[in-house]
């Protein structure tokens, strides 16, 4: 088959003609065949909490969760996260009706721009964006208007260095009456960035002017390092009425093949995201959410060395990438690390990408791929460093052949 048929219309659907095959896909491939340490595709390389595990085995052999749990998600985990966004932002969900547990964060986007978008309707997002964004706002036929977050002198450390930052000006002038939805994502792959609280304040005030609903996707909120603060848009005046927030147990606690995700958010607005849900995947991964609800309740010290565990990774990593000549915009937020190339003498990071296995022996994915407007992006390289810190270390002396 070559995508077309005898008529010549093409297989694919024209909405998602433009998202053929990922680059996660090359690179995993490129770093098999060159036996590469993959820093591409953002997931660990060490499972979540011995006790979490031990507490999805017993779900599986006490039969709780091996048949269809409830549309909604289990009781336990719906009351888990409501507690979780209480106990950590003040923010009260009721767990009956503004909870709704997904198949991971993914189908929580995908069932929140499918109910809430009409064709036409204009959905803001920054770029460089998650991939998923994009797909799913074409699949509900709305149409993306990326905001391009950038580089700016950052000095809210004694050691000055840069981040991307959000220009609010140029999100105002973005907004037009078809704007239906802005789509947040906060600590933000794949730069690091965590918005500040002048930034979340300003967007919140657009939304409630522009009287615009927000999907907010905070997956990363318990990595955030030195000084910077994880601050949910829903705790801003005026945005716990028209905010979808999304989480994750993916990223948090190290099993991102469980696919455990969840939406907390007015009841309309939940019940209007569950209506596309159903059809979706209806329900998912029955005794990981029994699981989940116990990893949600852990003591604060799992997240705090947690989050010190990732940290100390950041900095080997960052230091590393540092020696070897790239110029490093040192993550706020997330496990990703996004670089300029340009200090090696580079421009283009697809080429720079595929050349890296051959001669480094390390896979990256160049940030072009999150941008609509591809040359905004080419410089720019992300590594991931949510892997052992025996890999990173030798994937930092390998790198350091490039310089
Ligand atoms: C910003 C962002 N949102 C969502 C996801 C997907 O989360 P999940 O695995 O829970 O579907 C990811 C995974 O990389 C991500 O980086």
């Amino acid at each position: 088959m070559t995508g077309m048929t005898s008529t010549s219309r093409p297989l694919l659907n024209r909405r998602l003609a433009e998202f053929g095959t990922t680059i996660f896909a090359e690179m995993s491939a490129l770093a098999l065949r060159t036996g590469s340490i993959n820093l591409g595709q953002g997931f660990p390389d060490t499972d979540g909490p011995e006790e979490v595990r031990e507490a999805a085995v017993r779900a599986l052999r006490d039969g709780r969760g091996n048949q269809y749990p409830p549309g909604p998600g289990v009781p336990e985990l719906r009351t888990a996260v409501a507690a979780h966004q209480e106990r950590r932002y003040g923010l009260s969900y009721d767990p009956d009706t503004e909870v709704l547990v997904t198949a991971g964060a993914t189908e929580a986007i995908a069932a929140a721009l499918l109910a809430l978008l009409e064709p036409g309707d204009e959905v803001i997002a920054f770029e460089p964006y998650y991939d998923s964004y994009a797909a799913c706002i074409a699949m509900a036929g709305g149409t993306r208007v990326p905001v391009t977050l950038r580089p700016g002198e950052e000095s809210r450390d004694a050691e000055a260095h840069r981040r991307f930052r959000l220009d609010l000006d140029e999100l105002r002038a973005a907004v037009t009456d078809r704007t239906r939805l802005l789509l947040i994502n906060t600590p933000h792959n794949p730069t690091g960035t965590v918005l500040t609280r002048e930034e979340l304040t300003a967007i919140a005030e657009l939304a409630v002017e522009r009287d615009l609903l927000v999907v907010t996707d905070e997956v990363y909120e318990h990595l955030v390092f030195d000084d910077a603060e994880h601050l949910p848009l829903a705790t801003f005046p005026g945005m716990r009425e028209r905010t979808v927030t999304i989480g994750s147990a993916g990223k948090t606690f190290s099993f991102t093949g469980w696919k455990v995700g969840w939406v907390t958010a007015p009841s309309a607005l939940v019940t209007a995201v569950r209506s596309a849900k159903q059809f979706l995947t209806y329900v998912s991964s029955g005794p990981f959410q029994y699981a989940v609800a116990e990893a949600l309740a852990l003591p604060d010290g799992y997240f705090a060395a947690f989050r010190e565990d990732m940290l100390a990774k950041r900095d080997l990593l960052a230091a590393g990438l540092t020696e070897a000549g790239f110029e490093v915009f040192r993550p706020a937020g997330t496990y990703f690390i996004t670089t300029d190339i340009r200090p090696l003498g580079e421009t283009d990071g697809f080429a720079f990408c595929r050349a890296l296995p051959e001669r480094a022996g390390v896979v990256a994915i160049p940030n072009a791929v999150f941008y609509d407007h591809r040359e905004a992006g080419a410089p720019f390289v992300r590594f991931a460093f949510c892997k052992q810190t025996t890999v990173l270390e030798e994937a930092v002396r390998r790198l350091k052949t490039l310089a």
